[in-house]
């Protein structure tokens, strides 16, 4: 349940909606009330089309006006679910930590999974600039101009309030704002045993991982969300392993999403 609420899957007809009235306004178009209200009859082949793609991979302005808590999709949900248990299960020590937040639903649903199975210590660390992404700056990124989609900015109070909607706001919820160049300097955490990297670019990636691998706990998880969907982030991903010399098998997720275990 709580997973439908964070991939507001219950609530696909809203985003076509809001799509639907930003459309006319822009074209200025007076609005049919009717498609409003009844817009399962009107856009059947969108609402089907959303729903038979639970990990998220098309129509994504029309998913965004949704409002979900998370883009991430099923099946990485899943995964994270997966990892989380695996850790408690296998007494992985370390706190979890997202980097790449947006409006927080995969950190949310980390901290819930502690409250779920009775974890009384780890936190949960939310880093992200909470103003959308940064210009390219490199030339991997050439031409990944994210920080122009408004929809990509969204303010810590935002977060801080959606964590709240859930009674997850608390003190084992440690947000770390600002560029990850700067934020992810600070000692804390120290361990890690889950990083979920989410932030798009090459730049973003590499600033996680220089910052944060090393912090990771034997037998960890780190997550890699835009390995198929961004090849510059993909890029990243190879040449910090080969600069490191790290060789653990890296498994697919889904048709974006992968891990390795450290
Ligand atoms: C695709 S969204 C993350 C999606 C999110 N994990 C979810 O569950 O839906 C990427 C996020 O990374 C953040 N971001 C990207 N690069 C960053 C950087 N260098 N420093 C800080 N935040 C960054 C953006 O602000 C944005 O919130």
């Amino acid at each position: 349940m709580l997973k439908r609420i964070l991939l507001n899957e219950f609530g696909a007809e809203n985003g076509l909606r809001i799509s639907y009235l930003l459309y006319c306004m822009d074209t200025s178009q007076p609005y049919n009330l009717d498609e409003v209200i009844n817009i399962h009859r009107y856009q059947a082949d969108k609402i089907a089309a959303l729903r038979d793609d639970p990990d998220g991979q098309h129509n994504y302005r029309e998913r965004m006006f949704g409002f979900p808590y998370t883009m991430i999709g099923r099946a990485r949900l899943d995964s994270l679910q997966t990892m989380v248990e695996t850790v408690l299960r296998e007494e992985i020590p370390g706190d979890f930590l997202e980097a790449g937040a947006w409006r927080g639903g995969a950190s949310i649903f980390m901290r819930a999974l502690l409250d779920l199975w009775g974890d009384p210590a780890r936190k949960v660390y939310v880093a992200d600039s909470f103003q959308g992404l940064p210009p390219p700056q490199l030339e991997q990124d050439e031409n990944l101009n994210f920080h122009l989609d408004p929809m990509l900015s969204v303010g810590l109070d935002v977060v801080q309030e959606h964590f709240a909607r859930f009674g997850l706001l608390d003190d084992r919820v440690a947000f770390m704002p600002g560029w990850f160049e700067d934020s992810l300097k600070v000692p804390e955490p120290r361990q890690l045993a889950i990083l979920r990297a989410d932030g798009d670019l090459y730049q973003s990636t590499m600033d996680i991982l220089d910052n944060l691998y090393h912090r990771m706990a034997p037998g960890g998880f780190v997550i890699i969300d835009d390995y198929g969907a961004i090849p510059a982030c993909r890029r990243a991903v190879e040449d910090f392993r080969s600069a490191h010399g790290i060789d653990n098998p890296i498994h697919t997720i889904d048709w974006t999403g992968a891990y390795w275990r450290t």
